[in-house]
């Protein structure tokens, strides 16, 4: 009986202790304040886990085709991508190392991520993070497997291609401008 009054009598104490740290301002939410190496482990564990068991969609056929993938770059580039992780020659924007967590370089991930794992952060971003949803954002699912596509091959994208398969299409020469019809004397 007094154990089990003592483990009461703890268990408001961490209670009172926990709110007083939360809601009484003691609690950093800085984004320079860095976590103890345990909430830093635990966080990537979770964060594993949990796309590992989301990420169940088939991936369509043909991602891996150069024109899919190079669609993929271009989308890559006009989402914006590439300012928080940069691309081939591509440097991402001096910002992106003020987010914590760091936002990678994706070139050293996705070859240990499946097609599924990358579409579905792509599609829901990672939550209190600066990873977001392109799902929220607008964007169709096909053109984030086309993006998902061009990940699992950034590790082999020259600078020269990239370059080449997200410069901008040629405007279409302008329609000659209509006759006019001849005014009469
Ligand atoms: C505003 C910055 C920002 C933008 C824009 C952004 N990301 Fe991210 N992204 C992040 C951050 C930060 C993380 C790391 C989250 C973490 O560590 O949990 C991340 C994580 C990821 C990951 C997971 C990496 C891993 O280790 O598995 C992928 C894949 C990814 N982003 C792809 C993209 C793609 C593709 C786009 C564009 C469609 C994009 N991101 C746009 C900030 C960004």
């Amino acid at each position: 009986m007094r154990i089990l009054a003592a483990i009461g009598a703890l268990s408001i104490i961490a209670a009172v202790s926990a709110a007083v740290i939360f809601f009484g301002g003691f609690y950093s939410v800085a984004g320079t304040a860095e976590e103890p190496a345990i909430v830093k482990w635990a966080l990537i564990q979770v964060r594993t886990a949990s796309i590992e068991r989301h990420a169940k969609d088939a991936p369509p056929a043909g991602l891996a085709e150069p024109a899919s993938v190079q669609a993929g770059a271009r989308k890559f580039l006009e989402h914006g991508c590439a300012t928080c992780h940069g691309g081939p020659g591509v440097a991402w924007m001096k910002f992106s190392e003020g987010l914590h967590p760091d936002p990678p370089d994706l070139k050293y991930v996705v070859n240990d991520r499946t097609l599924a794992q990358l579409f579905w952060v792509i599609k829901n971003g990672i939550n209190m993070t600066g990873m977001p949803s392109f799902a929220l954002a607008g964007a169709k699912d096909e053109e984030l497997w086309q993006i998902a596509g061009f990940l699992k091959k950034l590790p082999t994208v020259s600078e020269a291609d990239f370059k080449t398969w997200t410069a901008p299409v040629p405007a279409a020469p302008a329609a000659a401008p209509a006759a006019q019809p001849e005014s009469k004397p």
